[in-house]
């Protein structure tokens, strides 16, 4: 799917993340498996991620991302009517943790649902809720991107358990004066499925179920390569464009090397190419609000900028938008 939005500008008018306190370190990992830092830092650029305690589940880093937000928006939680939690890792198949935050936050007017698009559920959640804005059937959305994937990892298995952390983003959607959303690019292909996958999580039946994510690293890192790439190329392209007009560029924070390679082959400088790799590992669904956030800490996210987002996860999926970013409200849903 790809589209340039029109009609009413829609933007992202709040930001906040969370991260759980526990850090882990590449060292404490190589007490556990046959890795080291070094092999870990030159392979992924990943120095440490943060991991939820035993008792911590996604909407307990979810809730304080998502009241960062809606006070940055200045938004009351009631005021908001469409709630997406983007994620792999929800607290449980059902009730959606979408549905059990909007209660916890104090939210009866909203539509709320889980998203399942892999690390790209962020994209894909924000695209969703820029069209029901857009068509006018909600007025101010809450779109959270988090997961806990260390709650999935197999704990004996190097090859997965180094790259991913546990974090929550989540930004507040709705109609703005000016700049806004240019427009979404968002594909799957169930074909490569099978190279990032937890078979025996749902209703099919697997000759050898697992509890835990398996990943084909080689292939991942392959499509990876591919998509970064031609997702930003193409909604460049659609929105009439060129990298040189992006001020901003946040990647899927899955491996540094895919990104530098992304943003070599894109053409874009590394003072425009936000990474937290190195701190968080990859947080899937959260990855790509948790540089926003860095982003914004930086002072990058001034108004009028251009910003690129492109992920890319299991399905295999990936999606890009671009924004221009601009915190100023119509107030329209106030
Ligand atoms: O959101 C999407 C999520 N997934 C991804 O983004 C993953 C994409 N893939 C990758 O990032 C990379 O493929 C990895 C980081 C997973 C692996 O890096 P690589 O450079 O592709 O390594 P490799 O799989 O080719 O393995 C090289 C060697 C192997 O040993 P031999 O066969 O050369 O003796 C592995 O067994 O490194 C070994 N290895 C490790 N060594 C130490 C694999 N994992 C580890 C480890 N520590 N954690």
């Amino acid at each position: 799917m790809i589209g340039r939005t029109a009609g009413k500008r829609i933007s992202i008018t709040g930001l906040g993340c969370h991260v759980p306190e526990r850090v882990l370190s590449n060292d404490e990992l190589a007490k556990l498996v046959d890795t080291s830092d070094e092999w870990i830092v030159e392979r992924t650029g990943i120095r440490e991620r943060r991991i939820a305690a035993e008792d911590e589940a996604l909407t307990d880093i979810c809730l304080p991302a998502a009241r960062r937000a809606l006070e940055m928006a200045g938004a009351e939680p009631s005021s908001i009517d469409l709630l997406i939690v983007a994620t792999v890792t929800p607290d449980m198949s059902f009730p959606s943790s979408a549905a059990l935050l909007a209660d916890q936050l104090g939210m009866p007017d909203a539509a709320a649902y889980d998203l399942s698009a892999g690390c790209t559920g962020f994209v894909y959640a924000i695209a969703q809720a820029h069209g029901m804005l857009a068509a006018g059937l909600a007025r101010r959305a809450l779109v959270v991107g988090a997961d806990v994937l260390s709650k999935i990892l197999d704990w004996t298995d190097r090859s997965t358990l180094v790259l991913f952390g546990d974090g929550a983003g989540a930004v507040v959607l709705e109609e703005v004066a000016d700049g806004g959303f240019l427009g979404f690019e968002l594909g799957a292909d169930g074909g490569g499925g099978a190279n990032l996958w937890l078979p025996g999580s749902g209703s099919r039946k697997f000759e050898e179920p697992d509890r835990y994510v398996k990943m084909n690293g080689r292939e991942v890192f392959k499509f990876a390569t591919r998509v970064m790439v031609s997702s930003a190329d193409a909604i460049l392209d659609e929105c009439g464009k060129t990298v040189e007009d992006v001020d901003v560029y946040v990647p899927h924070q899955a491996n540094v090397r895919i990104i530098d390679h992304a943003a070599r082959k894109l053409g874009v400088p590394q003072e425009k190419t936000v990474i937290n790799v190195d701190r968080y590992g990859n947080t899937s669904s959260g990855s790509i609000p948790l540089a926003l956030a860095d982003a914004a800490d930086d002072g990058r996210l001034e108004p009028g900028k251009l910003v690129l987002l492109t992920g890319m996860g299991a399905g295999l999926t990936w999606g890009s938008a671009l924004i221009e970013w601009t915190h100023e409200t119509t107030g329209a849903a106030a």
